[in-house]
């Protein structure tokens, strides 16, 4: 019986210390493709990165990693998130259910974490993931107290099992970063 593409993905999660320069390469090259944008100086911003890579047939096809931030929802305990970036699908292997895969992969990677979120491109893409859009004003903590994310920033989260109650019309605020604040 022929194999299903989506049984051909192989998926590999790798610590970003531990990839060779070359893959480092293959991986910011993907992403350029996927985006249409050079994206290598933000991909410098991401710090202790954990990637999600998909490889077909030995090439590597899609992409996803997450870096851990602190989100705060109101008052709430800050919770240690699994903030994910850089999702990517290289164009000719899109709609093959790939970046799902890849999804739910680092989903079931990160249970130990307090809660995944991310900044989409696309709500409607997460939204049939399982991805919920946070409602409430978003706003990053700096030295000098919070600083308001323009209306436009959207952040969308994923419950985990360690995911507490959340009331997603609360304020929620991130620790501040180089590069993209969200
Ligand atoms: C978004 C992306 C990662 C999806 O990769 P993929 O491997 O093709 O995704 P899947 O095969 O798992 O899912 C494909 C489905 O998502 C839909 N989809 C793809 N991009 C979408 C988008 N931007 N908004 C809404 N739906 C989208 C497709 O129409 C398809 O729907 P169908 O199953 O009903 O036919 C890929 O298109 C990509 O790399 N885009 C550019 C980079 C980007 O925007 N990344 C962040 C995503 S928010």
């Amino acid at each position: 019986m022929a194999s299903h593409p989506i049984d051909r993905l192989h998926i590999q999660v790798m610590r970003g210390e531990l990839i060779s320069d070359i893959d480092r390469r293959n991986i910011i090259s993907l992403c350029n493709r996927a985006y249409e944008e050079d994206i290598a100086a933000l991909f410098n911003t991401f710090v202790d990165a954990t990637h999600v890579l998909g490889y077909f047939d030995g090439s590597l096809v899609g992409h996803a990693l997450w870096v851990t931030r602190y989100l705060q929802a109101g008052t709430n305990p800050m919770m240690r998130t699994a903030y994910v970036e850089a999702v990517a699908t290289e164009p000719a292997y899109r709609n093959r259910g790939f970046a799902t895969s890849i999804m739910k992969y680092l989903v079931s990677e990160v249970q130990d974490y307090d809660l995944a979120a991310l900044s989409p491109t696309s709500v409607t893409y997460y939204e049939r993931l399982g991805w919920e859009l946070w409602q409430g004003a978003l706003s990053i903590r700096t030295e000098n107290g919070l600083l308001p994310s323009s209306r436009e920033e959207e952040v969308m989260i994923f419950r985990l099992s360690k995911t507490p109650s959340l009331d997603l019309s609360a304020p929620l605020s991130a620790e501040w970063r180089g590069g993209e604040l969200w």
